[in-house]
C-alpha cells in the first residue's frame, strides 16, 4: 500500500532571477516539499546548483527541502548537503561503490536518505539498499536537463519497483523524476508512485505556479496532500 501522494516542485525550472518568490508561491500553493537538483558537469552533463542556493533555500522555504544529488562521488558530499539544510538528500547508485556507507553518513547528518537510478539501471541494483532508506527515486528521463519528455517504458520499471518496496520496505516512498506533467502523473501513480517530482510542468509561462500545480493534483486520484 503506497502513502498518499506528494508533489515536489524541481526549482531547477524557476525563474532563478525571482527565486524567492517562485519559493513563496509553491509553498503557498500547497507544494508538499522542494526538490533541489544538484548537478556537477561530470555525473550529467549539466551543472546547477549548490550550497549557497540551498542555504538561501532553506532561508526561503519551511517546506522540507528534497535534495537529488547528480554528481560523482557522493561518499564525499552527501553528509554536508544534509547538514547544510536538508531535510532529505537522494544520490544516484550508478555514483558510488558504497551506497550503504553514504546513506548511513546522511541520516548520521540528520537528513533522510534515498537513493535513485537511472532509466538503464535495473532494480536489483539498490534491492539491498531498501532496508536503509526511506525513498527510492526511479528516474523517467536521463538526468541533467528539466523539460524532457517521459521515457514510457519506466512505468513497467515503477509497478516492479512498487512491488519490491511492497516485499521489502512498505514504509519506503517510490518517487518519480522527469517528464511529470498533466499528461503523465495519474499513469505513474497507478503504476505505484506516491511522489512526484515536476519542474517544467509548475514554473512555467503558460499558468500560476497555483494553477500547475492544482491541475496536476485534480490528475491523482486521490487529491490528499501529506508532508513529507
Ligand atoms: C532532471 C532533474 C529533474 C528535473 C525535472 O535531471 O533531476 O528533477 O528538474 O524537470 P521536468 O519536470 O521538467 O522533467
Ligand atoms: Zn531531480
Amino acid at each position: 500500500m503506497s502513502h498518499p501522494p506528494i508533489i515536489g516542485p524541481s526549482v531547477l525550472s524557476a525563474d532563478f532571477l525571482r527565486y524567492g518568490e517562485a519559493l513563496s508561491e509553491a509553498e503557498a500553493a500547497g507544494a508538499d516539499y522542494i526538490h533541489f537538483d544538484v548537478m556537477d558537469g561530470s555525473f550529467v552533463p549539466n551543472i546547477s546548483i549548490g550550497f549557497p542556493v540551498l542555504e538561501a533555500t532553506a532561508r526561503g522555504t519551511t517546506l522540507p527541502i528534497d535534495v537529488h544529488l547528480m554528481i560523482e562521488n557522493p561518499d564525499r558530499w552527501a553528509a554536508e548537503f544534509a547538514a547544510g539544510g536538508a531535510t532529505h538528500v537522494t544520490f544516484q547508485a550508478e555514483a558510488t561503490r558504497h551506497a550503504h556507507r553514504v546513506a548511513t553518513g546522511i541520516v548520521d547528518a540528520g537528513a533522510t536518505a534515498g537513493i535513485a537510478i537511472n532509466p538503464a539501471t535495473p532494480l536489483a541494483a539498490v534491492e539491498e539498499m531498501l532496508p536503509f532508506i526511506s525513498t527510492l527515486l526511479v528516474m523517467t528521463i536521463n538526468p541533467g536537463f528539466g523539460g524532457q519528455a517521459l521515457i514510457p517504458e519506466t512505468r513497467e520499471k515503477v509497478r516492479r519497483a512498487r512491488a519490491m518496496i511492497e516485499a521489502l520496505n512498505p514504509a519506503c516512498r517510490l518517487q518519480v523524476d522527469g517528464g511529470i506533467d498533466r499528461n503523465t502523473i495519474t499513469s505513474l501513480e497507478l503504476a505505484g508512485a506516491d511522489s512526484f517530482v515536476a519542474g517544467s510542468a509548475i514554473f512555467n509561462n503558460r499558468a500560476t505556479v497555483a494553477e500547475n500545480l492544482n491541475e496536476l493534483r485534480a490528475r491523482l486520484a486521490r487529491h490528499n496532500t501529506f508532508a513529507v
